[in-house]
């Protein structure tokens, strides 16, 4: 199978170009590096610095290359950033996208496997998220990624193109090799801040809140190894081989921890302390968000390997202590 990697330089998509070269399909990755890192691309995976919104560059790239597939991992994806600036996260992921799904139409390349969130719920109404939940958006990133699934499910209906949009938790840990790993700029996400806090990186932790509705007040999350959502996406991209349609699966282990259970569990890991200290809530943080994957375990046929937090923060853990490439 031969594949477009739209965002293969960033977190997600680094992994999944690993992961699908190891399985022995062709990939060819197309990322404007606003967030990703030429360095996370593998030197002989064929790399092609542009952006989805320029339609003449993705026809010129769909007219050299016979793609059966895309997964497409572009995206603004942090949530504070997006009520800041609503426009930037409508441009990127919502008009952006329609020019790759227009170069696609036009190339007559009908699979897609689309990079989604847990943002779509909302405030979760459920103690764990299927996909039968109400979708209702609580910010700019969790409407935008809405729409796209929205204009797939019409895409499909008025274009055949069959997608798959996987619904990620929250998404850790890094390869076992430790060369990739989570590398943003700023860092916002938890696992990279307690891991930079035991390295002494900057500040001390900073807990948002722990007066919310939990077991020790801190919020709760279903942490989810990154190496685990790349086989679910290369399992989509099977399914769609026997299914027509525009699915949507959600991706998460099922369990949550509250922010003070991965502190102490990266306590365990690192055998190390975790300076933190407690801060005000962050704005727009559920107090807790776990997810039932039951839908992809029964009809994507996906079982999460690394699903221990243990193994996930070591994973982490390993990458930060090689620094590589940052
Ligand atoms: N947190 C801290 N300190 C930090 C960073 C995070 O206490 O330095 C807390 C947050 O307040 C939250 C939890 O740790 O309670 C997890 O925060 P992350 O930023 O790691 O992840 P989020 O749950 O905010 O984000 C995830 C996905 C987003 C998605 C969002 C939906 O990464 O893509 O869930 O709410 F939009």
């Amino acid at each position: 199978m031969k594949v477009l990697i739209c965002g293969g330089a960033g977190y997600v998509g680094s992994h999944m170009v690993r992961y699908l070269v190891a399985s022995k399909h062709e990939v060819v990755v197309y990322d404007d590096l606003s967030t990703g890192h030429r360095e996370a691309v593998p030197p002989d995976v064929p790399f092609v610095h542009g952006d989805i919104g320029d339609a003449a560059r993705l026809s010129r790239l769909f007219a050299v290359h016979s793609f059966d597939s895309v997964i497409h991992f572009c995206a603004r994806s942090l949530v504070g950033e997006s009520v800041a600036e609503p426009y930037l996260y409508y441009r990127n992921n919502v008009a952006n996208t329609l020019v790759l799904l227009g170069a696609m139409r036009d190339a007559g390349v009908d699979r897609l496997v689309f990079s989604s969130t847990a943002a779509v719920f909302g405030n979760p109404q459920a103690d764990a998220i299927d996909e039968t939940h109400p979708t209702e958006p609580i910010n700019p990133y969790g409407q935008s990624k809405l729409m796209i699934e929205r204009v797939l499910a019409d895409a499909f209906l008025a274009y055949g193109l069959r997608s798959v949009a996987l619904r990620y938790f929250n998404a850790a840990g890094a390869d076992p090799s430790a060369s990739i790993g989570e590398a943003h700029e700023p860092e916002t996400h938890l696992i990279p801040n307690v891991l930079k806090a035991v390295l002494g990186q900057g500040a001390a932790l900073k807990v948002f809140g722990d007066d919310y509705d939990t077991r020790d007040g801190t919020c709760v999350r279903d942490y989810i190894h990154v190496n685990d959502l790349a086989s679910a996406h290369l399992l989509a991209l099977e399914y769609l081989d026997g299914n027509e349609g525009a699915f949507t699966f959600n991706l998460g282990n099922g369990e949550g921890f509250s922010v003070r259970e991965v502190i102490a569990a990266a306590e365990r890991v690192t055998g190390r302390p975790v300076p933190h200290a407690i801060a005000p809530r962050r704005a727009g943080d559920p107090a807790t968000l776990v997810a039932s994957s039951l839908q992809a375990r029964q009809r994507l046929g996906w079982k999460p390997r690394m699903a221990s937090l243990d193994e996930i923060l070591a994973s982490a853990w390993q990458w930060h202590l090689e620094p590589n490439w940052r």
